[in-house]
């Protein structure tokens, strides 16, 4: 058994928890949550849905004990939730219930509905339903539901709610509305259905200030054993830079400060390949530079846009330190494989590769096309898996200096 520490429904809770109990079993065998139900223990019918960090999540493919730090709220931690009352009355009145089963899990994805996607029509709200099966209703009472309260929300100026900040501590995000429930921008204005990119477009000063605002952070630091003028000239071009990232490569030549590119991801079921444009900026002054990126992954839909900082700060001679600042949004389905400590992992994983591909690349020995490999599901699962398994070990070793859930997440 392993110490899990979390809050749930408010309430901070200590607990032991066996690796392999999923977070379903969890809550309803020792938290005595029944109101989470499990239905197939897949992944596929959503009935074990709970919010996780504000964010709809399906607790039978979560392990308890990868979720130490987070906040959970079940169905039952909803019962005062004014978005909720409207929906039980909704459900009640449109006959969107008959056995029930589904009841629970239904309930938190249509109150996500309606708190991200204030204006949604049938079609979405149907498609934003889809991963939550009802075998009784027909879905035709639910989606009258939603739509009911939909109207009433917009009849009292009700608009979406937005709420992001900086990553981790993982459950460290307040609720804007003062609730126990944060509500997690996933990108309301970037969905799922959102039209292709249009690579052609300026990108609107707007949306860079959202990702700014709103974005989930990463920091990171490392070091090359060259001058800095070495690797500022390196960084100069791109398409030397995007050499040295896994999965990434450039799709034509840079016209001015844009470029169009590519990342490929793989990782466990989700295969992605994102396409879009990159605007760079850099400050000779400062030896830093910005780097705006978004793409979009035509199979999933899901859309993604970053802000990568850098900066090089000379370290005598012959060595540089690289700071990187990278802020990002991720929205559509891949969004719900946003574990916030696995984003932290493979973006762990991917710091390093990048900064020893640097190293090579400056010493000239960089190989063929590595950066033409994806990032696959072998590599990346396995890395993220092996860092969790030896946080989970540290953890079970007496430490004179504990660190700090913050310590966890700023790897500077
Ligand atoms: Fe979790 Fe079906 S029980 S998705
Ligand atoms: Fe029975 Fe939805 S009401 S499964």
């Amino acid at each position: 058994m392993i110490p899990v520490s979390l809050e749930i429904n408010g309430k901070t809770t200590d607990a032991q928890a066996d690796p392999r109990t999923h977070l379903a079993d969890f809550l309803r065998n020792q938290q005595y949550l029944t109101g989470t139900h499990i239905g197939c223990e897949h992944g596929v019918c959503g009935a074990c849905t709970v919010l996780l960090d504000g964010v709809p999540a399906r607790s039978c493919i979560t392990f308890a004990v990868a979720c130490d730090g987070a906040q959970i709220t079940t169905i039952e931690g909803l019962r005062d939730d004014p978005i909720m009352a409207d929906l039980r009355e909704a459900f009640a009145a449109n006959h969107a219930l008959q056995c029930g089963y589904c009841t629970p899990g239904m309930l938190i994805s249509c109150r996500d509905i309606l708190m991200r996607l204030p204006d949604a029509d049938e079609a979405r709200i149907r498609r934003e339903l889809s991963g939550n099966l009802c075998r009784c209703t027909g879905y035709v009472g639910i989606v009258t539901a939603v739509k009911s309260v939909q109207q009433k929300r917009k009849a009292t100026g009700a608009s979406a709610i937005v709420m992001c900040k900086t990553l981790g501590p993982v459950g460290a995000r307040p609720s804007r509305e003062g609730g126990r429930a944060p509500a997690v921008r996933r990108g309301s204005e970037a969905a799922p259905s959102a039209p292709p990119l249009d690579q052609t477009a300026p990108v609107s000063a707007q949306q860079w200030r959202t990702v700014e605002a709103e974005g989930v952070e990463l920091r990171q630091s490392f070091q090359v054993p060259f001058a800095r003028d070495v690797v500022w000239n390196y960084f100069e071009h791109l398409d030397r830079v995007v050499r040295c990232m896994p999965g990434a490569r450039l799709l034509g030549s840079p016209v001015g400060n844009r470029a169009e590119g590519e990342v490929n991801v793989k990782l466990g079921p989700f295969v992605s390949a994102f396409k879009g444009i990159a605007e760079i900026e850099r400050d000779p002054s400062r030896h830093a530079g910005v780097v705006r990126a978004m793409g979009r992954d035509a199979k999933s839909g899901s859309n993604a846009r970053a802000i990568i900082s850098y900066r090089l700060q000379s370290q005598g001679e012959a060595a540089t330190q690289v700071d990187v600042s990278v802020k990002f949004l991720l929205a559509g389905s891949l969004a719900q494989f946003g574990r916030l400590g696995l984003i932290k992992d493979v973006a762990d994983h991917l710091t390093r590769v990048f900064a020893n591909n640097l190293k090579a690349a400056l010493s000239g020995t960089l190989g063929g096309n590595d950066s033409d490999k994806p990032l696959t599901a072998g590599s990346l699962a396995w890395l993220a898996l092996r860092g969790r398994i030896r946080a989970v070990l540290a953890k079970l070793r007496p430490r004179a200096n504990p660190i700090t859930r913050s310590d966890r997440f700023d790897s500077r």
